[in-house]
């Protein structure tokens, strides 16, 4: 798929602009505080009616103004779509595909595919497990609603248990009400165990081809998903591990007043010639491993839905050598790219000679 055209308007550094796009390649190119990013977000914005920068959506609005929109067009494979997003300061936004108003805000997701790679990606390997909890959140629920859905439940019933632990006494308290709270816990836990089980299994197999390529055939990734619920030889949909494991926690939850156990705590154990390299991995092999992640992604999104993700390279180029951004390009042959830039390099120049500019200088578009 491929983004035709954006308007956008008091978005962010952006008072009213129209712009046309590159089936294939747009290199965007400004110097630093330009607006560069935000045009990238304003694209984001299709996928998941959110920014990948902040949860709060009056941020994106232009100062002093009371309200800014998005409309783009989208071509797919088969269709056409209109996308319409309005944010306001005072109410909630509201979004519009081929012109009708969604009841709910999260019928955009399936629409519009997006991933976005930025230098934050590289350090996916070595920073903390909440970093690579947001890369399958983020995956899973661009493309299952019900993942969305169901993520959305469980973190809202892990605040309220939490609550409740903080509240009552430990010596007597109302255990039928703490038994309602980790059945439903578990009920949720358990749908987001099941997915992201699958998902990293889907993933391992991609990004170890990818990976292989990468690093000539020397090198054998693995990404294996850890949970402290369940062991390799449990099953997952057994309620009764959850519900006992949440038993067995019990003291050390009270006096922490949070929930020690379940897929919050989730991590991705990615392994490199077998060996860990969250922490023993070098930083080549850290940088090689991020790069095969977010591959495997666009991968895993074409194998899913049969339609190829728009891509958004954000400083990432410039971050790579000169060996990883030749293999990350020559991937790409087949995807509308977005890639941000202050200087047009000698790479660009030779290996994306077909190309669009887009100069941007203070929130508008330069003409070329
Ligand atoms: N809500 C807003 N209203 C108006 N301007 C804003 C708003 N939010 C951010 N900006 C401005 O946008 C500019 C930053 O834009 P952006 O992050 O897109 O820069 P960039 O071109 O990507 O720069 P860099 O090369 O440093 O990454 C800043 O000057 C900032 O003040
Ligand atoms: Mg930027």
């Amino acid at each position: 798929m491929y983004i035709k055209n954006l308007n956008i308007n008091n978005f962010r550094n952006y008072r009213n602009v129209d712009i046309s796009f590159n089936e294939k390649v747009n290199i965007i190119i400004g110097n630093n505080a330009q607006g560069k990013t935000n045009l990238l977000e304003a694209i984001y914005m299709t996928s998941l009616g959110k920014s990948f920068r902040t949860a709060r959506d009056n941020e994106m609005i232009m100062f002093d103004n009371e309200k800014a929109s998005i409309k783009a067009e989208i071509k797919k494979k088969n269709t056409e779509i209109n996308l319409e997003i309005n944010l306001f300061q005072k109410q909630k936004k509201i979004i519009k595909i081929n012109g009708i108003k969604l009841n709910k805000n999260t019928d955009i997701l399936e629409n519009v595919y997006i991933v976005v790679f930025s230098p934050e990606d590289l350090k996916i390997v070595k920073d903390g497990p909440e970093k690579r909890r947001n890369f399958i959140n983020r995956e899973l629920c661009q493309i299952k609603p019900l993942y969305y859905h169901n993520l959305f439940k469980y973190s809202k019933l892990l605040l309220q248990r939490n609550a409740f632990l903080k509240n009552i006494n430990i010596e007597k308290y109302d255990k039928n009400m703490l038994d309602i709270w980790n059945r439903e816990l578990v009920e949720y836990g358990i749908k987001l165990i099941k997915e992201r089980s699958i998902f990293i299994k889907k993933l391992n197999a991609i990004s170890s081809i990818i990976h292989k390529n990468i690093t000539n055939g020397k090198e054998d990734i693995e990404l294996i998903y850890e949970n402290n619920i369940y062991k390799k030889t449990d099953e997952i949909t057994d309620k009764n591990i959850y519900l006992n494991k949440l038993e067995e926690s019990i003291r050390k939850d009270f006096i922490r007043g949070n929930t020690d156990i379940g897929p919050h705590k989730d991590d991705i154990i990615i392994k490199v010639n077998n060996k860990d390299i969250r922490n023993y991995g070098s930083q080549g092999q850290q940088r090689t491993a991020a790069l095969a992640l977010k591959l495997a992604e666009i991968k895993f999104i074409e194998e899913e839905t049969g339609e190829t993700p728009i891509l958004l390279l954000d400083d990432v180029l410039s971050e790579l050598d000169a060996e990883r951004q030749k293999f990350l390009i020559n991937s790409l042959k087949d995807i509308q790219l977005f890639i941000t830039t202050t200087d047009i390099s000698n790479f660009i120049e030779k290996n994306l000679p077909e190309n669009k500019i887009i100069k941007i200088c203070n929130g508008t578009i330069e003409k070329i």
